[in-house]
């Protein structure tokens, strides 16, 4: 009640201070003549042209990539075999943005790599790209960029301006109180328009600013279809982007065994979940449908897609910082709704929504599932169910290899493996039918046995995965690489929103040393390795007998199957990179920290106890109510 006298105030107070929305409000269009809404079996058409066009190039840097092998003829292993790759880059805020964006560098082949060593061509051999919440600022803001390569976006010095926080972009400069007086506007005009919105849109805005800097606007018009104009997509040169979001049901809460996980990509939103099993295309959201047809036949709506919202909708857990902005700065109509929902302790419970008003799976009469049944979607962060590192979508495309990047912050800010082992076991409900997955260790295995101090291959060999599946080579190799501390310490909190440049790069040059084997000088056979576990799945399909170089190679990587059960010793920080001074270095392998001087650890001890994992300090939401009509 409260809140529609509310909406009524903003109407009319709007009235006089209407600005232009810069392409932000949704905007009418005629419909498509192709079903909006399809059943998810198998790929959409565009994605699977897209891909097939890529895969002629990507096939010719993976050609390339491979030659570093030894004995092997990868130009006759290419034209009978075709492995595929995917990406992953996890959440973890800024600090997984950043770690990730020197994994990226690590794979690019443009990459200027002074003297060093890379895994330069993997970018470009991968069809796939996959970034949740801070993995999908780093994902969504280089492909927005046609693919930038890291060296250029540091040259260039406009992305990525982290020096001053997110909300406080301009420093408390009069560009500031623009910036938030644009924002309001934007999400007003929206509003005024019919469509539903959440503080999600606000989060999502904000984010822009250092994401889609360069973008007219700061990418206020920039819709995620709008990806595949970029030159590098309309020549097939980068690798396919999704990002990745989950379904929160009306008063729900959810876990990994009944989360819903949607992919966002520059043509479709959906999932393949048993509980949805649909997709719409992306540049129709916001258009009114019953079981998938247009109630206006003749109407349909483009622009809901935003870049920026995208970002927001995968990183959602961040709404949150939202309601603790300074108010004094910022336009009525944002201080209204944010008193709003900071008055309301169930709206406050469920800041983390995301609302896609009207639902484009809506179905009046229909309805197969609870999501078809409500009249908005709501969508939240992608890691809120514990998987925080996006491996669902690329288990749907059966690639051959999957290179993880893990820089979440299960223990001290450092991974622990708890998002693998999630979706494992996930495997095993009906939210993870049919997504076999490889066998991995506990918690306790990934610390204590060096899982996480050193990439790891998981699912080496297919015929120990005919318990999981009968499909055993449509289970991808999975090459686990976690955040660690080499050159800098990278185990920054979640939350943090501002770095400035130095420790920005600082973030950055870590990411490349841990993807890259810090640049090559703890294993100079790295690159290989990888490309061992990329071609793997292949042989085996195809019966094709395992290099000696491989095979050493394995040995060195893959996990074994052995799991750990003597007594915590805690991460082994390994004895290189930033904690290779022995005074300092924990040779009893226990953590430690010298405040002082932070860039070396302090061997001491008493041994840290171990919290439940716990990945972000937010509020965990509880209920949900539908908050704004
Ligand atoms: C690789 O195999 C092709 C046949 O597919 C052959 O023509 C070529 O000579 C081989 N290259 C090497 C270096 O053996
Ligand atoms: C890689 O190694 C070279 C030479 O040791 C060094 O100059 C360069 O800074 C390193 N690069 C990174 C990103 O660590
Ligand atoms: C695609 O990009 C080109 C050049 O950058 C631009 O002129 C054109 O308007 C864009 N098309 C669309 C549909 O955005
Ligand atoms: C999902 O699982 C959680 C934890 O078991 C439970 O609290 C919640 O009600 C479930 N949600 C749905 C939609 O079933
Ligand atoms: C629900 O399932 C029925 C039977 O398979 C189907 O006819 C109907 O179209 C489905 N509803 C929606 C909204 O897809
Ligand atoms: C501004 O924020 C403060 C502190 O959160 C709160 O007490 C106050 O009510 C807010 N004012 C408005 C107008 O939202
Ligand atoms: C993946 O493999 C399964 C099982 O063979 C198949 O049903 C499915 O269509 C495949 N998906 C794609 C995207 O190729
Ligand atoms: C970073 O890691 C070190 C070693 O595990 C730990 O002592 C420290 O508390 C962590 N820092 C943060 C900010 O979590
Ligand atoms: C883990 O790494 C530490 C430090 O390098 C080493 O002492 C220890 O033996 C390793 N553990 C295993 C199981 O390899
Ligand atoms: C696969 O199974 C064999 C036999 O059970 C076992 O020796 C081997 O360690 C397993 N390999 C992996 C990678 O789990
Ligand atoms: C921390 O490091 C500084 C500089 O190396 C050293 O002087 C100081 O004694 C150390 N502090 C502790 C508590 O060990």
């Amino acid at each position: 009640m409260l809140f529609e006298f509310l909406i009524i105030v903003i109407s009319i107070a709007s009235w006089a201070t209407s600005a232009s929305s810069h392409g932000y409000e949704p905007e009418k269009s005629t419909c498509p003549i192709n079903p909006l809404v399809r059943s998810a079996t198998g790929l959409s058409k565009e994605e699977t042209n897209y891909i097939e066009s890529h895969y002629v190039l990507a096939k010719q840097s993976l050609e390339a990539y491979l030659s570093k092998l030894d004995y092997f003829n990868a130009s006759k292993f290419l034209s009978e075999a075709n492995p595929t790759i995917g990406l992953a880059f996890s959440g973890g805020g800024y600090r997984a943005q950043l770690c990730g964006a020197g994994q990226y560098a690590a794979l690019d082949s443009r990459t200027n790599v002074v003297n060093g060593k890379g895994l330069g061509g993997l970018l470009q051999s991968s069809n796939y790209i996959v970034g949740l919440s801070g993995g999908s600022w780093l994902v969504g803001s280089v492909v927005s960029s046609n693919l930038i390569s890291i060296d250029e976006l540091i040259n260039n010095n406009q992305l990525w301006q982290t020096t001053n926080s997110i909300l406080n972009y301009f420093d408390n400069s009069v560009e500031n109180l623009e910036m938030w007086f644009d924002i309001g506007e934007q999400v007003l005009d929206k509003q005024e328009a019919g469509f539903g919105i959440s503080i999600t849109d606000v989060w999502g805005r904000a984010l822009s600013y250092p994401l889609l800097t360069t973008k007219p606007y700061y990418g206020a018009g920039y819709r995620f279809n709008d990806v595949l104009n970029e030159t590098n997509f309309r020549n097939h040169y980068s690798p396919f982007p999704i990002l990745v979001a989950l379904g929160r049901v009306p008063n729900t809460n959810i876990s990994p065994s009944n989360s819903t996980v949607f992919s966002l990509t520059p043509v479709e939103l959906g999932s393949e979940s048993p509980y949805l099993g649909k997709f719409v295309q992306s540049k129709y959201l916001g258009t009114k449908l019953d079981s998938g047809q247009p109630i206006n036949d003749e109407s349909c709506v483009q622009g809901f897609d935003n870049t920026g919202f995208y970002y927001g909708t995968s990183s959602s857990v961040f709404n949150e910082v939202v309601l603790y902005l300074d108010n004094s700065t910022l336009p009525d109509f944002l201080k209204e709704l944010i008193t709003e929902i900071l008055l309301d302790p169930i709206e406050k419970a469920n800041v983390d929504v995301a609302i896609y008003d009207p639902n484009p799976f809506y179905s009046k009469n229909n309805a197969n599932n609870t999501i078809e049944e409500s009249e908005s979607l709501y969508l939240v962060d992608g890691g809120e169910d514990g998987q925080n590192v996006p491996l669902y979508p690329l288990l749907k495309r059966n690639v051959s290899c999957i290179v993880a990047f893990d820089n979440s912050a299960d223990y001290l800010n450092w991974p622990d493996g708890t998002s693998l082992v999630t979706t494992y076991e996930r495997q095993f409900s009906k939210a993870g039918e049919n997504t076999p997955f490889p066998y991995v260790p506990g918690q306790s295995s990934f610390r204590n046995l060096n899982l996480t101090s050193k990439p790891t291959f998981f699912g080496c060999d297919a015929k120990n995965l005919s318990t999981l599946t009968d499909n055993i080579y449509g289970v991808p190799i999975v090459v686990y690489i976690a955040n660690r501390p080499f050159t800098y310490w990278s185990n920054t909190s979640t939350f943090k929103l501002e770095y400035s440049l130095t420790e920005r790069n600082a973030m950055i040059s870590n990411g490349f040393a841990v993807a890259s084997r810090l640049n090559g000088t703890l294993d100079e056979d790295f690159d290989v390795c990888v490309g061992c576990a990329i071609i793997h799945r292949e042989e085996e399909r195809l019966g094709i007998e395992q290099t000696d170089q491989c095979k050493k190679c394995f040995k060195k990587y893959c996990w074994d199957g052995t799991i750990y059960t003597g007594n915590q010793v805690y991460d082994n920080f390994d004895d290189n990179g930033v904690t290779n001074d022995w005074s300092w270095y924990n040779k009893d392998t226990i953590p430690g920290y010298n405040l002082t001087s932070p860039t070396k650890f302090k061997h001491h001890g008493s041994i840290p106890k171990r919290n439940k994992t716990v990945n972000c300090n937010c509020t965990a939401p509880t209920h949900w109510r539908k908050i704004h009509y």
